[in-house]
């Protein structure tokens, strides 16, 4: 017979046991963080959806790997592992092992941009744009228009618009160094790029002779769901979709503490010999020897046999399969959401839920807050309080307010999932008694991680 539950691909073999609050220790605690959920202990926190980065349970092979790590300064036996999986994988030249993913953005970006320059992308993920940004350069987000509207359905809402793509290679192409797309589109909800989208991307590169790379920190998630979903692709194995996917790129970054299911740590893969020697001296001065990257020995087989188990199929098929039975359960229910769900996580529209909070009073922060209090589950805003803030002072409403739920790879079970379920739809159900917050001390950098809130 065929089954139809997919169920968690892996045993258990050792366990973390959570702490269970009672609300009125939640009410408390919230308090004291200033209303904040990014200044919460962990410990407070039973289910925590904050992020899906370096948040994974690494398998018994990876923990073994950790003892065959070699720290030796120069030329670790650890680091030729690493360099031969990812060679295997990206097939690019130069492999520059990183500490995580920002890392490998500040490299390349310092190596590459100047004053003026401008890089398109689908979405920039905030790093990626502040990393930019610092250089004096423009972060141009190209997203299709179906990637602005949560509820749209599309099957690659993270395709970048060729049309928009190919008007800013010709109308500021001298300014553009490179060309850049984000698999999946964290901020545009986790949502893939189809290998015909990359095909076209790489067709304009050609074109007008621009360098291609991908930010791949969840390339694998992309890959099975353009095995899922893109024509003709059903045959093939995730890894094989994943070897074309880097096959049409330049170079990529990538943050290991995603699709590399390790802790820590990251990498920048590129060909452009020249490039590469310059990003090394850099490495050099930040992070560490090109053998090591500001890893351990030991992270670096931990990343590399990783990076073997994110592509096999019951892992991938068990991962989306996970975030869409949430998804599912929440739809049911009409909690509004991104839809479809994306690869790592799921976004609420707190807007579109508390259309009573308007946008400068945080309705993301008031639901993600809301969340905490009702289940002790932890996502984060990704809305106003992220992105309104103007380097000038100003503040107004951003494109969204959503609450990202992201889930920790291979951590939590079916029956954490269906708890997560039970919580929002607690809390939609008490929506109208939900109120807003304000700002009471106002970072002006990065608020979201320091500020603190009082309810209005
Ligand atoms: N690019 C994307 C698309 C990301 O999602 C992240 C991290 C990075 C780059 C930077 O990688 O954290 O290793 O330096 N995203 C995490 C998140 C933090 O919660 O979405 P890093």
């Amino acid at each position: 017979m065929t089954f139809h539950t997919i169920i968690e691909p892996f045993r258990i073999k050792s366990v973390e046991a959570v702490k269970f609050t009672r609300r009125e220790d939640r009410e408390a605690r919230l308090v004291e963080a200033g209303y904040n959920v990014f200044r919460l202990h962990a410990e407070d926190v039973l289910i925590d959806l904050l992020t899906d980065s370096g948040t994974g349970a690494m398998s018994a092979a990876q923990w073994g790997a950790l003892m065959q790590g070699d720290e030796s300064y120069a030329g670790s036996r650890s680091f030729y592992r690493f360099q031969d999986v990812v060679r295997d994988l990206t097939g690019f030249r130069h492999i520059i092992p990183t500490h995580q993913g920002r890392a490998a953005e500040r490299i390349l970006f310092h190596t590459v941009l100047e004053r003026g320059h401008v890089v398109p992308n689908n979405n920039h993920f905030d790093t990626t744009r502040a990393n930019i940004e610092v250089e004096g350069a423009e972060a141009r987000d190209l997203v299709v228009a179906e990637g602005r509207v949560p509820s749209a359905i599309h099957p690659f809402k993270g395709n970048i618009d060729l049309v928009a793509l190919e008007r800013t290679l010709a109308e500021d192409g001298d300014r553009v160094p490179l060309v850049m797309v984000t698999i999946t589109n964290n901020s545009g909800g986790g949502q893939p790029v189809s290998l015909e989208n990359l095909r076209g991307v790489r067709a304009l590169c050609d074109r007008y002779r621009k360098p291609f790379f991908l930010d791949a920190c969840r390339f694998a998630e992309n890959a099975y769901f353009i095995k899922l979903r893109e024509p003709g692709q059903g045959g093939r194995t995730p890894k094989a979709i994943a070897q074309e996917m880097f096959a049409l790129a330049d170079g990529c970054t990538m943050s290991a503490k995603k699709d590399g299911l390790a802790n820590i740590g990251g990498f920048l893969a590129l060909n452009d010999e020249s490039w590469a020697d310059a990003a090394r001296t850099l490495l050099i001065l930040t992070e560490g020897f090109p053998t090591y990257g500001g890893l351990a020995g030991y992270d670096l087989e931990a990343i590399a046999r990783g990076l073997e188990e994110v592509v096999e199929e019951p892992y991938l098929r068990y991962r989306l399969r996970s975030t869409e039975y949430l998804a599912d359960k929440l739809v049911a229910s009409g909690v509004p959401i991104i839809q479809p769900a994306g690869g790592h996580a799921i976004y609420l529209d707190a807007r579109a839920l508390l259309p009573h909070v308007p946008p400068l009073e945080y309705p993301g922060i008031a639901l993600a807050n809301a969340l905490y209090v009702e289940g002790g589950v932890r996502g984060v805003e990704i809305g106003t309080v992220m992105f309104g803030l103007h380097p000038d002072g100003t503040e107004t409403p951003a494109a969204m307010d959503l609450v990202r739920l992201a889930i920790p790879r291979r951590v939590y079970t079916q029956s954490h999932i269906d708890f997560v379920a039970e919580a929002v739809i607690a809390v939609a159900r008490q929506k109208d008694r939900l109120r807003g917050y304000r700002i009471v001390s106002p970072p002006r950098v990065l608020r979201h991680f320091t500020a603190s809130f009082a309810p209005l």
